[in-house]
């Protein structure tokens, strides 16, 4: 087959998708496949001489990776300037050469349901969800709208947009951008005189953020693919909570996978995993995350619908668990794509 593996992007997550990107790409190729791997970003301020050189790409099986600048406030400020600029040149003209994209992006843009949607109008194929269920996911106040009116528990919270007044007056409570993931621009607020700062922090990432309440417990996660539930997997950070540093710096948190869980509590994650699957209208794979409190009442945080892929990321774990490796886990993701 051929395939394209888009990664980089502009989001706050870029980095996180680079080394997904890379790992899908390695993957798919030692599978046999014809792919190359496209930084959607670097195009446009980068060197693009192999962009445009499209036969040269396929050939040598790499589009452009490599020179970034992982200063990510410094992509936000590049891209602010040029908004229409999140594709770099040529690489939708690559991608309508592929059998199918395999989305490696996370945040905006990538995960948002805007490059779904781009695709459909051009009729591309993808791999993931599509791009309605992409946006009402990416939307933590909205998901949680859905899992109220579905019975799924999930920690109380408003939404807040830039400047509008709010009342909230219970703490401990998390801060997060409403459309933010990787734990970019969360804050733990212990009192009220920390509110503001909170605040300013998740509005530097954008310009919605939900204010919910915290919830004081073991951290899991579940993957569904095409439907049905991973085994669960506890993530433990060593200190503090499961925050970017603790996500991405190797050492800095205890997975374990199957979940040291009463069954019955482990299957009610599950259930619940399916249960959110199902009211975001997701299709192909995602990861729910989960809170556990320690009178076992299971709280569900949101999706991911284009989770970290690296072989030690949580969903590639979960599958690991139950015989299925990395490379086979990308080929599965590319046919449920396709059904
Ligand atoms: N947002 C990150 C990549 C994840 O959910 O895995
Ligand atoms: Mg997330």
């Amino acid at each position: 087959m051929k395939i394209v593996v888009l990664a980089g992007g502009t989001s706050p997550e870029r980095d996180v998708s680079l080394s997904t990107g890379k790992m899908i790409y390695k993957a798919l190729k030692n599978k046999g496949h014809q792919t190359i791997l496209l930084d959607v970003y670097l195009g446009y301020e980068g060197d693009t001489s192999n962009l445009f050189d499209i036969e040269k790409d396929w050939a040598e099986g790499i589009g452009n990776i490599g020179t970034y600048n992982p200063d990510i406030k410094e992509i936000k400020a590049l891209r602010k300037g040029n908004p229409d600029h999140f594709f770099g040149p040529g690489v939708l003209e690559i991608c309508d050469m592929a059998d199918i994209v395999f989305l490696a992006l996370h945040g905006e843009n990538g995960e948002d349901g805007r490059i779904q949607a781009a695709f459909d109008l051009m009729g591309i194929k993808y791999t993931g969800t599509d791009y309605a269920s992409s946006t009402i996911a990416m939307d933590k106040a909205v998901s949680k709208e859905l899992f109220t009116y579905y019975n799924i528990p999930s920690p109380k919270g408003i939404y807040v947009r830039k400047g509008e007044e709010y009342t909230w007056d219970s703490f401990p409570c998390v801060v997060k951008v409403n459309n933010g993931g990787s734990s970019v621009g969360v804050s733990i607020v212990h009192s009220a005189d920390e509110m503001d700062a909170a605040i300013d922090n998740a509005l530097s990432y954008g310009d919605q953020l939900i204010i919910e309440q915290y919830i004081k417990g073991r951290e899991f996660s579940v993957g569904v693919i095409d439907g049905k539930a991973l085994p669960v997997i506890e993530i433990a950070p060593i200190s503090g909570f499961y925050d970017y540093k603790n996500k991405y710096q190797a050492g800095n948190a205890i997975e374990t996978c199957p979940a040291d869980l009463d069954e019955a509590i482990s299957k009610q994650m599950q259930d619940f995993a399916v249960m959110v699957f199902k009211a975001l209208r997701l299709k192909t794979y995602a990861r729910m995350d989960f809170l556990l409190n320690d009178k076992n009442e299971i709280y569900c945080l949101e999706a991911n619908t284009l989770p970290g892929m690296t072989p030690t990321s949580l969903l590639p774990q979960e599958a690991k668990a139950i015989g299925i490796d990395f490379e086979d886990l990308c080929e599965l993701i590319i046919d449920i794509s396709l059904k």
